[in-house]
């Protein structure tokens, strides 16, 4: 008999300290990311970038395999600001620096390979290493960090224009141009060492994955978005020069999509129509991870239906679509609403226990607490005063509302600080799915269109009704509106 009392949770809401791994589902974006050309992967947060990050560097131990996860939580970011190639354009400026730790990464991961054979190469680039960074796997925020690179060990020695470099100056003034000349020409000699040892040693894909660029962001300034800019650049140009080569290198970004719509620069959309993968999950597919996980901690055979009883909620409701609807389709939002449920739940010491339609409505007030956070992490770098948007909509108090009564009460509220209009802050609000707005459509219907459900359809500039996200109207104290 399947019960409740014998599920602790639904697992960590942040991958990095759930056992992903135990309970994985390998959907197909995964298969993708393996196989395919892109090299970057945007999701909003809780999608499951840094799970993706986990399975393919630590789940998938097959030979052929060969990857590690870089974490920039704590990366030195005004450290790298001052790295900057004066000689490119402001865009670019950050492309040779990447470029060059893209390779060091390389390095440092192919040279710790069990297949790995001791030429003259892999000796060359252990040590360089050594001597420069005092072991053969600097930490990634450490790369940039020594003021002179000497140059003299590698095997393939960095020249520009026939002059052969004897050291590299991290440390520029102003006015030195040939910063990114002299890191790309670095980056070509260890590119040049790294392609001799893969082949010697005849190694698989070998893929690095950049994950949580977002940590410590507090707001998105121009430097802060030409380094964003610079890793995506840079990781595309390794690829190709890999993919020239023929050595399977995989240089992988995932970012957050709020950070990436912010980001303008001439390839941008190349690179989103062919280059990139969006995690999207539907109904269906969250429903396969809640199981997965229920097999992996309840039972073999566990299913949605073995643990909530049948009866349907308000308006014909089954408990599933109940906790979807206030979500944004994202794994951690579904798994935040079940543990709180579950901590509901075993309020009653019944056994076996099941999920009632008390349990679910009981838990929305945590829940919706906690979706307020995840948005304030999220619109905070682009709008630091949102909340008076969001307060707007308190003040309205019910769940719809007419655009003059949103200008009415935002414009109430508006800090000097805060800079966003009305019509802006609507806007941003359905950007980011707190909102979503009326939809005629022929024959007199209407619906309520959200980002996160049909982002194909778009902002609407003349809408005049608009709905607030049902996961927040417990925070926002809001009331249904009566028909
Ligand atoms: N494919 C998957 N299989 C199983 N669980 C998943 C999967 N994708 C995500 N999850 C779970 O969903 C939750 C959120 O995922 P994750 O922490 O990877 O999101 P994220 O995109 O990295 O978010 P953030 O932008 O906040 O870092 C975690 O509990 C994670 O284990
Ligand atoms: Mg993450």
């Amino acid at each position: 008999m399947l019960s409740l009392q014998n599920l602790s949770s639904f697992g960590d809401v942040a991958a990095e300290d759930d056992a992903v791994l135990d309970y994985f589902l390998a959907t197909n974006v995964v298969s993708e990311i393996q196989s395919s050309r892109a090299f970057l992967v945007l999701g909003r947060k809780g999608t499951g970038k840094t799970a993706i990050v986990r399975f393919l560097t630590e789940g998938n131990k097959k030979p052929n395999n060969f990857a590690k996860s870089l974490n920039l939580r704590g990366y030195p970011w005004a450290l790298h600001a001052k790295i900057k190639d004066r000689g490119a354009s402001e865009i670019e400026a950050y492309v040779s620096s990447w470029r060059y730790i893209i390779f060091i990464e390389i390095a440092s991961l192919i040279l710790s390979h069990p297949r790995i054979t001791h030429s003259m190469h892999a000796k060359g680039i252990k040590e360089f290493l050594q001597e420069n960074y005092g072991g053969s796997s600097p930490d990634l925020g450490d790369i940039l960090r020594p003021r002179k690179l000497k140059l003299g060990k590698l095997s393939v020695q960095p020249s520009i224009m026939g002059n052969q470099l004897g050291s590299l100056d991290l440390e520029r003034t102003e006015k030195d141009y040939q910063l990114g000349l002299e890191l790309n020409a670095l980056a070509r000699a260890l590119f040049a060492s790294i392609v001799h040892v893969i082949q010697e040693a005849g190694l698989g894909l070998i893929s690095i994955h950049f994950d949580e660029l977002d940590q410590g962001l507090s707001t998105l300034d121009e430097s802060r978005k030409q380094m964003l800019i610079g890793l995506v650049l840079a990781a595309r140009e390794v690829k190709r020069e890999c993919d020239k080569e023929g050595v399977a290198i995989n240089p992988i970004v995932y970012l957050r999509t709020d950070l990436w719509d912010e980001l303008q620069f001439s390839d941008k959309n190349k690179i989103s129509q062919t280059l990139t993968l969006n995690l999207s999950w539907k109904i269906e597919s969250l429903l396969d991870l809640v199981e997965t996980r229920l097999r992996a901690k309840l039972s073999e055979d566990a299913k949605w239906d073995d643990i909530a009883e049948n009866d349907l909620m308000r308006g014909s409701q089954t408990k599933w679509n109940h906790i979807l609807a206030r979500t944004f389709l994202r794994p951690r939002d579904v798994i935040r609403f079940l543990n709180a449920s579950l901590t509901e739940a075993k309020r009653r010491s019944v056994d076996p226990l099941y999920f009632t339609n008390k349990d679910i409505v009981n838990s929305r007030d945590d829940y919706s607490t906690y979706l307020e956070n995840e948005l304030d992490d999220e619109i905070r770098h682009h709008w630091p005063q949102w909340d008076e948007a969001l307060q707007a909509c308190s003040a309205i108090s019910t769940i719809t509302f007419d655009r003059s009564d949103f200008v009415r009460e935002y414009d109430r509220r508006k800090s000097n600080s805060n800079f966003i209009t009305s019509e802006e802050a609507l806007r941003i609000l359905y950007r980011f799915s707190v909102i979503g707005y009326e939809k005629r459509s022929g024959y007199g219907g209407s619906s309520w269109s959200f980002q996160y459900i049909e982002p194909e359809v778009g902002w609407d500039n003349a809408a005049s009704r608009f709905k607030v996200h049902l996961g927040l109207k417990e925070y926002a104290k809001l009331r249904e509106t009566r028909q």
